[in-house]
């Protein structure tokens, strides 16, 4: 998959969309754990040259960010943002309400992407795959009004997409999945990108732990970078969209200046081996063989 240049931080490329637009390869991750920071999300915008900014409705913090993207002064075209549609909303009607509620929270007018934030739906008297189909055909009525401008899934294996695919008429343009050094699941990735959907790899820093481990730390020594600086920098160069999240100034500073080097062949290559399926946190990854997922 080609980058474009898509200006942004420090030379942030962009990634081309199956629907022609293009996403920022870097964004800013936000999150209902640890905490929120309006002043690191302006500095994120004003100092960094960061324009994608990743949140949900389970963060609790569009209302936030509508302030903090305000207070940026960034004009609304210079940005990406991606947001997510929680269970509790799922099926045709309810999501179409809740994109609208999440676009009045934000105080935008149009999403640039829209996802499925999990394929467990929770509703009873449906399969899973009922409710995803619904919830899918109103994400495509909302792309095809221009109020979604892209439109995707997260957590999604690939059972999930092929039947997305076989119930559904718009592929997805995004998965969003968890991707680092401890969890890198190429067959999916793979997958994604024969269907031309565009990988977004979560907790790029494995929620921080990827930057004590002592092969991290010995790249990071190698190339005079940080330990962060090398997993985010691993993750972008296999083509992963990647979205670290920090509520420190200093540290999205750090976190954004990665498209000044080059990670050597053989080192992707020891990254890439460190893959453990660790499947960390929430992953559904980590419950393939769960047929409650079906
Ligand atoms: N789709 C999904 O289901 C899903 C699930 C999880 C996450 N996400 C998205 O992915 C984003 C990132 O994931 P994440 O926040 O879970 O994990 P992460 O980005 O891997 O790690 C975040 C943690 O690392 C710390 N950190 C950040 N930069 C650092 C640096 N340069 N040096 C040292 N520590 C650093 C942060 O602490 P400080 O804040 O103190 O810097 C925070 O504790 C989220 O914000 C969210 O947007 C999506």
């Amino acid at each position: 998959m080609a980058a474009r240049q898509g200006g942004g931080a420090h030379g942030c490329p962009a990634l081309p969309l199956a629907n022609g637009r293009s996403i920022p390869v870097l964004g800013l991750g936000t999150s209902h754990q640890g905490g929120y920071s309006h002043d690191a999300v302006v500095y994120a915008l004003q100092k960094c040259g960061i324009h994608h900014i990743d949140t949900a409705k389970r963060y609790g913090c569009e209302s936030l960010l509508q302030k903090a993207i305000k207070d940026s002064g960034v004009k609304r075209e210079d940005l990406w943002i991606t947001t997510k549609l929680w269970h509790s909303d799922y099926g045709y009607e309810n999501t179409k309400k809740a994109c609208l509620e999440s676009c009045r929270r934000l105080g935008v007018e149009y999403l640039d992407l829209y996802l499925i934030h999990w394929p467990d739906a929770h509703v009873s008297g449906k399969s899973n795959r009922e409710v995803r189909a619904e919830t899918w055909r109103a994400m495509e009525e909302l792309y095809e009004k221009g109020l979604c401008r892209s439109i995707g899934v997260s957590n999604f294996l690939i059972s999930h997409l092929e039947q997305l695919e076989e119930d559904c008429v718009v592929i997805p343009h995004v998965n969003q999945v968890e991707y680092h050094p401890f969890q890198r699941p190429q067959e999916l990735v793979d997958y994604c990108r024969s269907k031309n959907i565009v990988f977004e790899g979560y907790c790029p820093l494995a929620k921080g732990e990827a930057l004590t481990h002592p092969t991290i730390i010995q790249l990071a020594k190698k190339y005079g970078r940080t330990p962060a600086q090398i997993c985010i920098r691993w993750s972008i160069q296999n083509g992963v969209v990647t979205i670290p999240k920090s509520t420190r100034a200093e540290r999205i500073q750090e976190n954004c200046k990665v498209f000044d080097f080059n990670l050597r062949e053989e080192d992707m290559e020891f990254l890439n081996a460190m893959n453990v399926n660790r499947k960390g946190f929430l992953s559904p990854l980590k419950r393939d063989n769960d047929q409650t997922l079906l």
